[in-house]
């Protein structure tokens, strides 16, 4: 007799799921994201069969249990070798997110050619069809080769991966959305690496709810996550991101796969700046830094110093700070504008920080340094389209609203401290990293909280 579907109530923002339906969702608390869903008996019997092997029914001893060494997939992008910990392993999932049209597809296609050359890859496109990959991928490897011809670029001297002949390459485009053919597919290919774009395009008949639902994101990751894991096949799964942040798709996706990459970047500038959010196999927070050219995404030459902008003079508003991200300091430009207002309201307009970090550090220039600031609106922003959630740039942006506000320049100046509510500057973590990527590019005024005690004792320093 065949059996009813069972059907269950999912969360649509964060994939919680209940037998009932709810108004308010106990897990993310938001209200009436509850949708049904059928799980039909042919999806739990497909998910039986891919979990077989992987899912064994006995405890263990720990000193019986072999495993084998992660081997990992080199690529050719330094940068992104790094963001992974030292490549891609075999048999990980990894996810990268990004809003649309950051770039996700442009990197995954060009490390999908790069690799062709010793590897077989499976390049799977949801969005687009297997001309229009094929079409972008002339695009970047036409003009890839122009690039290196001219000597440009220092990383991209050692590549040779674009000079393949098309014949040589490894590379299998498949135009798909169905998850359990894509499943098979790949069973009965077995490339070494599998690139699946995007996964809120894929969609399976044996769970309701239309593509980019919860219910089929969920089902169709858990068949390519199962099917990495038993074939030793690593999977990269392309994962846009809403407005409302990373809702239906990436949310839920996170739990499950190895590795979480964030691909941001403005859109108007060429900067592109990879994160990892979590990684079961390396370091978190570790960044890679790339720029959208014409001819697709290049590794960036001298990334410490891409948040620097160009001109010479030092003017009234522009203090430089040092970041740390991961194992790197970057040398970043901070800009503010303080300019006295009539609003009743005075405006702070934030950009690349948190705008509550600034509100803050503006009260505590008023309390204990005296400056007038409810009576002036306040702008600053990072130059280069980098966020920053480093503490250790609070004193660059107090010098800044300073230097706007006394309209000084503070030619040469890198402020590297934390400051805390009483006005007093803290010591951060990697000092010394941070000082000596500004002491190498000849930035010898450096503000750190070993010479100063407070943020007053640094801007009196300023005005003698
Ligand atoms: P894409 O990789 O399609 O974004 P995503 O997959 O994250 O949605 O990137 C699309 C954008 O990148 C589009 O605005 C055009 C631009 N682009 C370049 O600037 N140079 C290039 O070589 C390519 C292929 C795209
Ligand atoms: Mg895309």
């Amino acid at each position: 007799m065949a059996k009813k579907p069972t059907i269950n109530f999912v969360c649509q923002e964060c994939g919680y799921d209940s037998p009932q339906w709810l108004g308010k969702c106990p897990e993310c608390g938001s209200w009436n994201s509850m949708k049904e869903f059928k799980i039909s008996r042919v999806a739990e019997g497909a998910k039986n069969a891919v979990s077989n092997n992987l899912v064994q029914s006995k405890p263990q001893k720990i000193q019986e249990i072999a495993y084998q060494k992660t081997s990992r997939i080199q690529t050719k992008y330094e940068e992104l070798n790094n963001v992974l910990g030292g490549g891609i392993v075999n048999g990980s999932a990894t996810l990268i997110a990004g809003d649309p049209g950051v770039g996700k597809s442009t990197l995954l296609l060009q490390l999908a050619i790069s690799l062709s050359f010793e590897k077989k890859v499976l390049y799977i496109s949801g969005e687009e069809s297997v001309d229009q990959v094929k079409m972008r991928a002339d695009r970047i490897q036409q003009q890839e080769s122009g690039t290196r011809d001219q000597g440009l670029g220092k990383k991209q001297n050692h590549d040779s991966s674009f000079m393949i002949p098309d014949s040589e390459k490894n590379l299998y485009l498949l135009s798909l959305t169905d998850a359990d053919a894509i499943v098979e597919q790949i069973v009965e290919m077995k490339p070494d690496l599998v690139i699946i774009d995007s996964i809120q395009t894929m969609e399976s008949q044996n769970v309701s709810g239309l593509s980019g639902s919860v219910g089929q994101v969920r089902y169709a990751a858990l068949q390519f996550i199962r099917t990495a894991k038993q074939y030793n096949i690593p999977v990269v799964i392309v994962g846009h991101v809403t407005k409302e942040g990373m809702v239906a798709g990436p949310m839920v996706l996170s739990h499950m796969v190895d590795t979480v990459l964030f691909l941001e970047g403005e859109k108007f500038a060429k900067t592109r700046i990879l994160r990892s959010l979590k990684n079961r196999f390396g370091p978190v927070d570790e960044v890679g830094i790339f720029l959208m050219e014409e001819n697709g995404m290049q590794e960036a030459n001298n990334p410490e110093q891409l948040f620097l902008t160009q001109s010479g003079e030092q003017v009234p508003g522009s203090v430089l700070v040092s970041t740390l991200e991961g194992s790197r300091a970057f040398l970043v430009e901070l800009q503010a504008l303080a300019v006295t207002t009539r609003l009743p309201m005075p405006r702070r307009v934030v950009s690349g920080i948190d705008a509550r970090r600034v509100e803050l550090l503006l009260a505590v220039l008023q309390k204990h340094c005296h400056l007038p600031l409810d009576t002036m609106d306040v702008f600053v922003n990072v130059a280069g389209g980098m966020k920053i959630a480093d503490p250790g740039i609070d004193l660059g942006i107090c010098l800044a609203v300073y230097s706007s506000f006394k309209n000084i320049a503070l030619p040469k100046t890198v402020g590297i401290a934390e400051v805390g509510l009483l006005g007093e500057l803290r010591m951060v973590a990697g000092l010394e990293k941070r000082s000596k990527e500004a002491e190498k590019l000849g930035f010898k005024n450096i503000i750190t909280a070993k010479k100063y005690k407070s943020l007053r004792e640094v801007l009196n320093k300023i005005k003698e």
